[in-house]
């Protein structure tokens, strides 16, 4: 084979194979193949000191006019490549506008908070406005004004937690009912009638269990006008049952004891999930305990500013927990301020 058929066939064959290359990596291979420095065309012009002088000249421009012509081949297939390369990886990042959105997370209310919302709500319609007491509280608003007795049981430093005051100071605690708000409301409000709704934290010094908390919340309501009967109690009482648990809910009082109301009750509803026939939930009782509730006791009513002999009223203590914990079947309160949001976004 003569040079100039060798130079034909090897600008063909490079040829094609450059137009069969598809990436950068295969172009650098042709590279090194056909324009390398260990290259064909490389080794083709080596062989031209064999040729007989008067036609090295020709066979020597020949081989250069080659190489221009495949190095210039080569520098357009690279653009073209680098090119394709970039417009590959854009259209890889491209974004999707047609995927649905991600949902910003957005806050809800406790369980709790969403209970005593309720709450508000049944007995705002009662027209019994919100009111706000201390949760740091004087020992005589929490028991000595409510009645209590010097050496009733709740008064234990085992039960109650109590604040270090400097010595000769009130005695002051965390309170551990919402009870004492009724002294501060009527104190406010006396000689007029009143219904206030008090909603709050409260705390015991209770051990930790799947029953009892250190902490939870209680709403107390109270009313106190000239008139009130135990009948008002029980169709607020009655009217607060249907709201929460639903038309037909029953209402029943049993005979208790609380310092501060005369006479005392506990008020049970009949079982909202058997309707009053027996289950799981209510123990098979049929009935679901609520809360205390009673009349104002008279000495209470003298101690927030009232006449007792001109006016009465009625009052309970209600706990939102207990009655979430119902509705919705929990048999775990540490669930509810234990930090660990799996409890509490299953109510979100
Ligand atoms: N303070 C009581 C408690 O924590 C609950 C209670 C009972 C409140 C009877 C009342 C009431 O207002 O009349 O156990």
């Amino acid at each position: 084979m003569t040079v100039t058929d060798e130079l034909s066939s090897l600008e063909q064959e490079a040829h094609a194979a450059l137009a069969a290359v598809r990436d950068l990596a295969g172009l650098a291979e042709w590279k090194s193949r056909y324009i390398g420095k260990a290259g064909a065309l490389t080794r083709l012009s080596r062989g031209l000191g064999a040729l007989p002088a008067e036609q090295r000249p020709e066979a020597g421009r020949r081989v250069n006019a080659l190489r221009e012509q495949l190095e210039a081949a080569y520098a357009a297939a690279e653009a073209r490549l680098k090119h394709a390369a970039i417009a590959s990886e854009l259209a890889a990042d491209r974004v999707d506008v047609t995927l649905p959105g991600r949902r910003p997370a957005l806050g809800y209310a406790h369980l709790t908070n969403q209970v005593l919302a309720q709450v508000q709500e049944i007995f705002g319609e009662m027209g019994f406005q919100v009111w706000e007491s201390p949760e740091v509280e004087l020992d005589e608003f929490n028991f000595g004004l409510l009645n209590f007795a010097e050496d009733h049981p709740a008064r234990d430093m085992q039960d109650t937690f109590y604040v270090e005051m400097p010595p000769g100071a009130p005695s002051v605690l965390l309170r551990t009912h919402t009870s004492p708000g009724q002294i501060h409301a009527m104190r406010r409000y006396a000689p007029q009638p009143l219904r206030v709704l008090l909603p709050g934290k409260v705390y015991r010094n209770e051990q930790v269990t799947v029953r009892s908390e250190m902490m939870f919340h209680q709403f107390e309501f109270l009313a106190v006008g000239r008139h009130i009967t135990m009948g008002d109690l029980k169709g607020a009482l009655a009217y607060f049952a249907e709201r929460m648990y639903g038309a037909g809910t029953q209402v029943r009082l049993r005979p208790s004891f609380f310092p501060f109301t005369e006479p005392s009750a506990e008020m049970d509803v009949s079982c909202f999930l058997c309707d009053g026939k027996g289950c799981r939930v209510c123990k098979y009782a049929g009935w679901l305990e609520i809360g205390g509730c009673g009349m104002v006791h008279p000495v209470v009513l003298r101690n927030g500013g009232y006449d007792p002999a001109q006016f009465s009223g009625f009052a309970g203590g209600f706990g939102p927990e207990r009655i979430a914990m119902l509705k919705y079947g929990i048999d775990d309160i540490r669930g509810f301020y234990s930090g660990d949001a799996r409890f509490v976004e299953q109510f979100g």
